[in-house]
Parts: C-alpha cells; sequence; structure tokens
C-alpha cells in the first residue's frame, strides 16, 4: 500500500498565478508546484510587471491588479503551451505590445487555434517567423477596444478556450464559444469563484461558455487557495501500482470531473477506483484517490472521452501494453501537437521494447501481453513520454532505461524518486 501525494496541479497553478494578476487585491496561493512550466508562467508575468512574490514552499502572493508594462525583451514560454497561450490571450486583452517565444518543442505548436479568433475579436497579432508558429507579436488592438466574439473552435482546447476568456476578461467585452466536447473547465471554474459572469450549459452538441464582459462593471475577488494535487501526475504512479499489483492512494488530489476520464477507463478495465471528495479549493474540487486491481482488461476510447484524458494517454497506453488483449485509442489526433508527437512516439518506443501495436491516424492499438519487455526510450524531451515508460519500468519482466530522464521536472520533479517508492511498496510522506 503506498500513501502519495503529487506536486500542485499545472493547470491550476498558470490558472490561480494569471487570473491573480488581474484580481482586485492580494491573492494567497500556497502548493503551487515547482515546476519549470509553472515558472514560466511567473516568469513572463512578473516580465509584464506582475508582482508575483515568491514566500517559499510553494506559497505565493500575487498583488492584483498588475501595472502592465510591455516587456524589453521576448517572453520566454519555455516548454509550456499553457502559458504561451493563455498569456497571448491576456496580452490581447490588455492590448500591449510583447513578444513570445519558446524552447524548440513549443516553437513546433500550432498557434492559429488562439490567433484566429482573438484576431476576430480586434487584436494585432503576427508571426515573426512562420505561419502558425510561435514566436508571435502582439501589437496592440482595434482603435475602440476589442469586439465581441461568438466563436466555434475547430478544436476542443482548454488552452484556447481560456485564451479567449483571458482576452475578454481583461478588454471587457462579450464571448460565447460553442464547443463540440468538453475540454478542463478549470478557468471557467476558477472565474465563478472570483465572482465573474461566466456560465456553462450542457448542450445536445457540446457545450455553450458565455462571459458578459462588456456590461460587468465589477472586480474579480483575489484568490485564497491551494492548488490540488495533479491528477496528471498521480496517473503515472496510479499505473506503476496497477503493474506492480500494489494498491495506490493519492491524498489531495484534483477531483474536477472534466480531468478523471483517466479514472473512468480504469473503473472499465475492472480496477477498484475510489475518488472520494474532501473539498474545494477557488471552485475546484479536491479529494483522495486509491486505485487497486487484480486482473485488468483491455479497453477502447473515443473522441468524446479524449478532452478529459488527454494527458493521461500515454500512462493508459504503457499499462495497455501489460494487459492481454487489445486495448485502441481514437479520435485523439490533439496528441500530435502536444510536447512532442505523442502517437508517434509512444508507438516507435513500445516497438522498440517489443510490444505489438499498431499507429492509426488518430490513436493506436495495443496488442497487450506479459511478454518480457527491454530497450532504451527515446522520450524526445517530452515530460509524459518520460513517465510513462518510467512507470512500464517498474513492471515485472520489464527493463527499461529512458534517455533525456529529468524532462519530468517540467511537470513532475521529485518524479523518479516517488516512482522508486511505489516500485518498492513504501509509503511516502
Ligand atoms: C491544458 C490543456 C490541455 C492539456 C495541457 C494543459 C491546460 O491542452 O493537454 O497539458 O492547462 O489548459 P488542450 O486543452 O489545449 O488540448
Amino acid at each position: 500500500m503506498n500513501d502519495l501525494r503529487v506536486p500542485g496541479d499545472k493547470s491550476v497553478a498558470h490558472r490561480f498565478l494569471i487570473l491573480a494578476t488581474i484580481a482586485e487585491g492580494e491573492s494567497r496561493l500556497s502548493g503551487v508546484p515547482a515546476s519549470l512550466d509553472v515558472g514560466s508562467t511567473i516568469d513572463c508575468l512578473r516580465k509584464l510587471g506582475a508582482a508575483v512574490e515568491d514566500q517559499g514552499q510553494g506559497r505565493f502572493t500575487v498583488a492584483g491588479p498588475s501595472p502592465w508594462r510591455s516587456p524589453a525583451a521576448p517572453l520566454d514560454c519555455g516548454n509550456s503551451g499553457t502559458t504561451a497561450r493563455l498569456l497571448t490571450g491576456l496580452i490581447a486583452g490588455i492590448g500591449i505590445e510583447a513578444e513570445l517565444t519558446g524552447d524548440s518543442s513549443l516553437l513546433l505548436r500550432p498557434m492559429d487555434r488562439i490567433v484566429y479568433p482573438l484576431q476576430a475579436m480586434g487584436a494585432k497579432i503576427s508571426y515573426a517567423d512562420r505561419p502558425d508558429r510561435l514566436p508571435l507579436r502582439l501589437e496592440g488592438r482595434a482603435s475602440g477596444g476589442l469586439r465581441t466574439l461568438r466563436y466555434r473552435p475547430r478544436v476542443s482546447s482548454a488552452q484556447v478556450r481560456s485564451a479567449l476568456l483571458l482576452a475578454a476578461l481583461s478588454g471587457r467585452t462579450d464571448l460565447e464559444i460553442l464547443d463540440r466536447l468538453r475540454p478542463r473547465d478549470h478557468t471557467e471554474r476558477i472565474l465563478r469563484a472570483m465572482g465573474a459572469p461566466v456560465s456553462s450549459e450542457v448542450l445536445e452538441s457540446g457545450e455553450r461558455i458565455r462571459f458578459r464582459g462588456a456590461s460587468w462593471d465589477r472586480g474579480l475577488r483575489p484568490i485564497e487557495a491551494e492548488v490540488p494535487g495533479d491528477l496528471s501526475s498521480a496517473a503515472f504512479l496510479v499505473v506503476a501500482g496497477l503493474l506492480t499489483n500494489s494498491q495506490v492512494t493519492v491524498r489531495n488530489v484534483g477531483a474536477n470531473p472534466t480531468r478523471t476520464g483517466f479514472l473512468r477507463v480504469l473503473a472499465e478495465m475492472g480496477a477498484q477506483v475510489d475518488l472520494a471528495e474532501t473539498g474545494a479549493q477557488a471552485g475546484e474540487p479536491v479529494g483522495d484517490l486509491s486505485v487497486g486491481a487484480s486482473a485488468l482488461r483491455p479497453f477502447s476510447v473515443d473522441d468524446s472521452l479524449v478532452p478529459q484524458l488527454i494527458d493521461e494517454i500515454p500512462a493508459l497506453v504503457v499499462l495497455a501494453s501489460r494487459v492481454e488483449g487489445v486495448s485502441v485509442i481514437r479520435g485523439a489526433s490533439e496528441l500530435r501537437v502536444k510536447e512532442s508527437d505523442r502517437l508517434a512516439l509512444l508507438v516507435s518506443n513500445l516497438r522498440a521494447l517489443g510490444v505489438e501495436c499498431e499507429e492509426l491516424p488518430d490513436g493506436l492499438r495495443v496488442q497487450g501481453s506479459s511478454a518480457p519487455l527491454s530497450g532504451v526510450v527515446r522520450t524526445g524531451g517530452d515530460h509524459r513520454i518520460a513517465m510513462a515508460f518510467g512507470a512500464l519500468g517498474v513492471a515485472p519482466g520489464c527493463t527499461i532505461t529512458v534517455d533525456n530522464a529529468e524532462c519530468v521536472d517540467v511537470s513532475f520533479p521529485g518524479f523518479w524518486d516517488t516512482l522508486t517508492e511505489v516500485a518498492s511498496g513504501q509509503d511516502m510522506q
């Protein structure tokens, strides 16, 4: 039995920090993870003039509203798509000039998905080198401010929604988004907890998000909250537990239902999954998760569930490789534009280890078995590929080395030590 804690949720931490800079008053945050991605958001916010103060041990104060200024040098978003996309929305709404860039992986990721709708709102944005890719330049907005937008995103993405909400919020305009699927709704929940007029309605055709910014004359209340543990980080430890036949309990983990698709798949596979809610932090439910299993069945995932487990697919796929039978994932072509082309890397690495699997345009098919697996995994510097194969490496009969093991620091510094504790069945404090 393992009793664990994981670092704070990256998605929630980015949003707490960013939204705190536009609140009226001082926000007090705790549980902010030491992840490199969250560090990128903090650095960029400071360069934009925000007073984000590190009080030690994951505690931060943020004095809002920030006195914004155009940064002298390009803002480096590092490896973090959330930083780049959410800050583009925020800056577009504020209407100051800035250039955003990132590391070699981030420079490959698509940006039109936020740039087109932001331009339709009246933001002046251009690409410095190539279309659809960072670096991008924000050059203020149309005279008269941002315009109302009613938008149907081509891809259902929380980053797109959040970028548009941040632009509408700081540019004080109305926004309506009609989305086919339901990606993580952290921004909407936190905004409601801060007093913003944001509504979401589940429709037969998807979901409608509305923000009434033009007629809203109040400010956002500051946040006083602890960032819940990251369920996406916990997923790798849960998989390591299942692969070594031990029960894993993760305390104080985010229980937002738009993030728990992974747990639904585990339950369908035959695992005993219990997520007992213990409270909420700024609109985000929190709970204690416990997972165990004696035998598992293969699974099949289609596009309706993909947004709710998008980051957990690498963990599910390595688990599938040890579960007798064929598991299938479809509707997941977004995985090709994450920190790496995750579909291609999952398949090439599984094959190199000796697993039978097939890459599909929008997913993959894995034949699970208990045959011995061995070899070196090429992570492409992608933290979730590294952690997934790290978890697989603790399974009986697997001898796996992961290159670039330190890339896990993007989301989960300390991952390798925690994994060792899970594999040896010890409790972590
Ligand atoms: C994130 C949203 C997801 C996820 C990413 C973090 C966020 O991306 O893959 O790791 O914090 O908004 P999309 O919703 O854009 O697919």
